[in-house]
């Protein structure tokens, strides 16, 4: 009977990971994709299984948001019947577990489970919710980018991160420095050591983007004229005060960069918005302030395809993603992040990532100042297509491997069903 793997997944994040290790298990393994519905919007979620060709998923649970024992629940109780391969579609898709269904509940806790391993990936509350489900049906885990930790307990994230950890029987860690995390944690399972699937995804839509995009032309914007800004971490938008502070930062950019000289690198900032925080500047009555931001190009989320060029053309990078961070490091763009931690700590030991706490004249000075400890020269080249070849070419230290991560996923699942 061939190898039976899901992948849960459910938001963008995650999308862009299964995407590689999609390619990579095809004609090795039956493996279904199980959409939490974290994310719903077409711009985080559905753009991304076209961008990537990847198929509509098998199931989508359409959990939606909410608070995290909400979600965590719901995704549970949904991910339990399709695991269990529960014969009730219309309890599978609206998890309703109320009175009329408690016998149908009974005769699911007999059901074996339908796959031989569930592969989760990153820290998302779905990653949490598909680990938990796994094993408490029998499944046995697989965590793609295990092992990272940012030291910081308020973090969503890092106690999905530690939970998943636990929850896993193999862990696929991205860097070095997980893989001592795990080492050091003594987490039950088999480790190994991948590389971060960010070097092929990067890879491959580099090439994309530059047939393809035209997000630069769109936007009437110039090579390296402007920081490309992300922010939509829980410790930066939950409070008005540190939103505010953002929109004065940006504000003090523009006001040092129009009193230069001449046209200047940093001239705008380009900020494809999540739309979980445009409700919070909304819901602080500070959205009309953001929108009225000089040189501020405020817009809805982007493709993958689109967002990459954006990173590869931007003077700089601003953030506090995870993603973005990797992304910023592997296409050589210098990287500031809004945050006073990181799990991606290797990009701040090569010089190329920059922490700083939301202070406006500290951000707007490093917007404008900062250069990484080691120059890279323009990644444009002289046809003017892009390349990752300097980290491909090893001048960047290759901290997260060298671009084999899905396949050598792969080899060590196959090793395990032999
Ligand atoms: C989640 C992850 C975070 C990840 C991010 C990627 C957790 C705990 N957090 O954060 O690690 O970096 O995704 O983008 O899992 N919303 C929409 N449309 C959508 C989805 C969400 O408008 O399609 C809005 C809703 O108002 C929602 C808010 O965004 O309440 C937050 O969404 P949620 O999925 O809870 O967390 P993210 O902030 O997206
Ligand atoms: N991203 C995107 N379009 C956008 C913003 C981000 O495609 O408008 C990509 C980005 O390349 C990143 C991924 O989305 O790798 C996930 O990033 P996000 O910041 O949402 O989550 P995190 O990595 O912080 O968990």
């Amino acid at each position: 009977m061939p190898l039976r793997i899901a992948s849960i997944v459910g938001a963008r994040p995650n999308f862009i990971k299964v995407a590689p290790i999609y390619k990579a298990l095809k004609g090795y393994a039956e493996h279904e994709i199980i959409h939490t519905g974290q994310h719903y919007d077409f711009g985080l979620s559905k753009i991304f299984f076209k961008e990537f060709d990847l198929p509509d998923p098998d199931f989508n649970l359409e959990v939606g948001s909410g608070l995290p024992g909400y979600q965590i629940g719901e995704m549970t109780k949904k991910l339990e019947h399709v695991l269990l391969n529960h014969s009730d579609p219309d309890q599978t898709k609206k998890g309703t577990l109320g009175s009329k269904n408690r016998n149908k509940h009974a005769r699911v806790e007999k059901s074996k489970p339908k796959y031989d391993l569930v592969l989760v990936y990153g820290d998302t509350n779905s990653t949490l919710a598909g680990a938990l489900s796994a094993f408490k049906t029998g499944i046995k885990v697989g965590h793609i980018e295990s092992g990272l930790r940012s030291f910081d307990r308020r973090m969503p994230e890092e106690i999905n991160r530690i939970l998943t950890d636990q929850l896993s029987e193999y862990h696929f860690a991205s860097t070095k420095t997980a893989m001592a995390n795990l080492k050091k944690e003594h987490v039950y399972g088999k480790n190994k050591f991948t590389g971060d699937l960010s070097v092929e995804v990067v890879g491959e839509a580099s090439k994309i983007s530059i047939r393809k995009s035209k997000v630069l032309r769109r936007l009437g914007l110039d090579p390296k004229s402007f920081i490309l800004f992300t922010m939509h971490r829980e410790e930066n938008t939950t409070s008005a005060k540190i939103l505010a502070s953002i929109i004065e930062s940006f504000e003090l950019i523009s006001k040092k960069s129009d009193s230069g000289k001449g046209q200047s690198i940093n001239r705008f900032i380009v900020y494809p918005i999540h739309p979980g925080t445009k409700k919070k500047f909304k819901e602080s009555g500070l959205y009309e302030r953001l929108e009225k931001c000089p040189n501020l190009i405020l817009m809805d989320p982007v493709g993958y395809i689109d967002f990459i060029q954006l990173i590869h053309n931007a003077s700089k990078v601003m953030t506090d993603s995870g993603g973005v961070q990797k992304e910023a490091y592997i296409l050589g763009v210098p990287c500031i992040t809004i945050r006073e931690n990181t799990e991606w700590i290797e990009t701040v030991e090569e010089g190329w990532n920059r922490l700083v706490s939301v202070n406006p004249s500290k951000i707007a000075e490093y917007a404008l100042k900062w250069k990484p400890t080691i120059h890279s020269k323009s990644r444009i080249n002289s046809d003017n297509s892009y390349s990752t070849s300097e980290y491909n070419s090893g001048k960047l230290k290759q901290i997260f491997g060298t671009g084999n991560t899905s396949s050598l996923i792969r080899e060590f699942i196959i090793s395990l069903y032999k």
